[in-house]
């Protein structure tokens, strides 16, 4: 059942401390502090380049990881959706490492991907949420999410929890690569064990966020802006929006905004801006100035320091727990599903089962 709550995307995002931490708690040693991986099939040592292909949402968690992966293991990341990967022909190493992420593991794009790689004989990683699922048994190893059956048609907890496994993945990567110290890893997996809190502490933020999708939901359009890891989130908040109220929205990368996108920001725009401070925060803030200063309608999600160093007042201020910035995007990725469900919920849309849409997508 829907354990109380009105519906299953509702109670997939609650169950988000849980399952984040039931991931986590698999491959984390507590006593150490080190993440272990279950045992592959291969030396991740020997990997010195990542080839990510997923589709929709967790097409986002593989951007997380390419930046994970690329600035903390310092191996070169390609990244493609499912349905483009093949046709595209790209060239491929043989011992080279791809990396499937599907929740369902039946997701025809991503699977064709998964048997386009083996065949030029790459090493097949598959990150599935469901164990005994086509791509799983296809793959050579496989990292589990364990977010439990997860019913709603927008996908919630499966992403996050994948984002957990892709952040062990990048820390176990960036030792057998030479590029981490025990302080280092000590560092990074205290930002991990952190996160299950910190995501209870969020959903506290349920109410600010109700309230706020009111402005959401009169719009025609709707802009995402992020930077970084926040760029992904940006993403998946868009199609969030999408997929379960019909209104249009558009991620974008925060600094593009000049590029083009900004002629569309009047008063009636809302512009959700992703903002954990990190070490990109001023250049962000610099662009939501922009947004600001032409009348746009800032939804600004930052914690107290941002909103402290932002400059301008935006229509909305989210003041979120200070987290570290490795696993924000893990945590803002909560704030972010509670808007777009709210937001449907006030269009009356049909929240588990949008309209055109499956669970999972088994035709190319
Ligand atoms: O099962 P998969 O993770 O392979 O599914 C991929 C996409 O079809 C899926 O994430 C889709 O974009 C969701 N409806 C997003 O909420």
């Amino acid at each position: 059942g829907k354990g109380g709550h009105r519906h299953y995307m509702l109670k997939e995002i609650y169950e988000q401390p849980q399952v984040i931490g039931d991931t986590l708690n698999a491959m984390f040693n507590p006593v150490e502090r080190t993440i272990t991986l279950p045992p592959l099939p291969f030396a991740l040592d020997d990997v010195e380049r990542v080839t990510l292909i997923a589709c929709g949402t967790s097409s986002y968690a593989a951007m997380v990881a390419r930046y994970w992966i690329e600035s903390i293991a310092r191996v070169p990341v390609d990244l493609d959706v499912g349905s483009e990967f093949r046709y595209r022909d790209p060239p491929l190493q043989a011992g080279g490492l791809a990396l499937f992420i599907s929740q369902s593991g039946e997701t025809a794009d991503t699977l064709a991907a998964l048997r386009h790689c083996k065949a030029k004989g790459l090493r097949c990683l598959s990150i599935v949420n469901v164990a005994e699922s086509t791509m799983a048994r296809e793959s050579d190893a496989v990292l589990t999410t364990l977010a439990g059956p997860e019913i709603g048609v927008a996908s919630t907890k499966a992403f996050t929890t994948q984002l957990v496994v892709l952040a062990c993945l990048t820390i176990a990567l960036a030792r057998a690569k030479g590029q981490l110290d025990a302080d280092g890893e000590a560092r990074l997996s205290k930002g991990l064990t952190e996160v299950p809190a910190r995501a209870a502490e969020i959903l506290k933020y349920d109410e600010d966020l109700r309230a706020i999708a009111q402005t959401v939901a009169e719009a025609r359009d709707v802009l995402y802006l992020g930077r970084g890891t926040a760029f992904p989130i940006a993403l998946e908040g868009a199609l969030k929006l999408k997929e379960i109220s019909y209104i249009h929205a558009e991620g974008y990368a925060a600094g593009e905004m000049k590029h083009g996108p900004i002629a569309l920001i009047d008063e009636t725009v809302p512009v959700i801006v992703i903002a954990p401070s990190d070490g990109l925060f001023d250049k962000t803030a610099s662009n939501v100035q922009e947004v600001v200063a032409r009348g746009g309608k800032v939804i600004f999600l930052s914690d107290s320091e941002g909103n402290r160093r932002l400059g301008v007042t935006p229509a909305f201020s989210v003041v979120l727990p200070a987290v570290d910035p490795f696993v924000a995007p893990i945590l803002y990725a909560i704030p972010v599903q509670l808007l777009a469900y709210h937001v449907a919920v006030i269009k009356g849309t049909d929240v588990d089962q949008p309209r055109n849409l499956a669970k999972s997508v088994t035709v190319e």
